[in-house]
């Protein structure tokens, strides 16, 4: 694995938003370390001792991994979808450095063959939203979730850095934040559920039904056997296979 080179980084992340870089060895967690960031600030950390998921769940955090929190004025960007535009610079960043394709499961996994490649933590504390971005790049031993997770690469040996591709994801998050339809766009096109039959947990019990949209605002629509509805982030969650 290449030691993670944090100059090449703090001269390579110019976006005009997010131009406060700051990269750490090791903290607990990158976007519990960013409610303290001013805006548009961009931390980076080598590894987290605390690196925290979507409700409530750790997230196994090792070092070979690429983990980010970015923080913005939810008045800078009016918009809702920062999750939405956040998957999208993901699989739309890898797409470009190194032309391989993922996908999104709704609402905030990224998927690589199959697998959990990347997770993302959209938080908001007052007006301050701080994005949170976990993706494994080297492999590491993923220990009890080794049959549900993946990395971006399955060698220790990789031509694109971490730091490369951290400074397009950044770029591409920027580009999208500002264009809303094309976040959308690209968010349905590398869906892994739409038009798929999903199991999917609601307020502890399991159900099932077909994803038939995404709206406009990013929520899902599932055709079940209740009929059609629109869900949130934060009220289901869909089983990974
Ligand atoms: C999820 O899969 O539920 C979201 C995972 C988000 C992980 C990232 S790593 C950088 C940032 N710091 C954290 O503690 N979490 C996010």
């Amino acid at each position: 694995m290449k030691r993670f080179n944090a100059k090449y980084l703090i001269n390579a992340l110019k976006t005009s938003y997010f131009n406060m870089v700051t990269v750490l060895d090791a903290v607990d967690s990158t976007s519990t370390y960013a409610r303290d960031a001013a805006y548009g600030s961009a931390i980076f950390a080598v590894k987290q001792t605390d690196g925290r998921g979507r409700n409530g769940r750790s997230f196994l955090s090792e070092k070979g991994g690429l983990y980010f929190s970015l923080t913005l004025n939810a008045a800078d960007f009016p918009t809702s979808l920062y999750t939405v535009a956040a998957a999208s610079a993901v699989v739309s960043a890898i797409k470009k450095l190194i032309n391989v394709d993922t996908e999104i499961k709704w609402v905030n996994d990224i998927i690589y063959n199959n697998k959990k490649l990347a997770g993302i933590l959209a938080e908001r504390v007052g007006d301050k939203i701080i994005i949170g971005i976990g993706l494994n790049f080297y492999p590491v031993d993923f220990g009890q979730y080794k049959e549900i997770a993946t990395s971006l690469y399955a060698t220790q040996y990789a031509l694109a850095t971490r730091e490369m591709l951290g400074t397009a994801i950044v770029f591409e998050f920027e580009r999208l934040l500002k264009d809303n339809a094309e976040a959308l766009k690209i968010y349905r096109e590398r869906s892994c559920v739409l038009g798929k039959n999903i199991s999917y947990l609601e307020n502890g019990f399991e159900k099932s039904g077909r994803a038939v949209a995404i709206r406009d605002d990013g929520c899902l629509i599932i055709e079940g056997a209740e009929g059609k509805k629109a869900v949130n982030s934060g009220e289901i969650s869909i089983k990974l296979y």
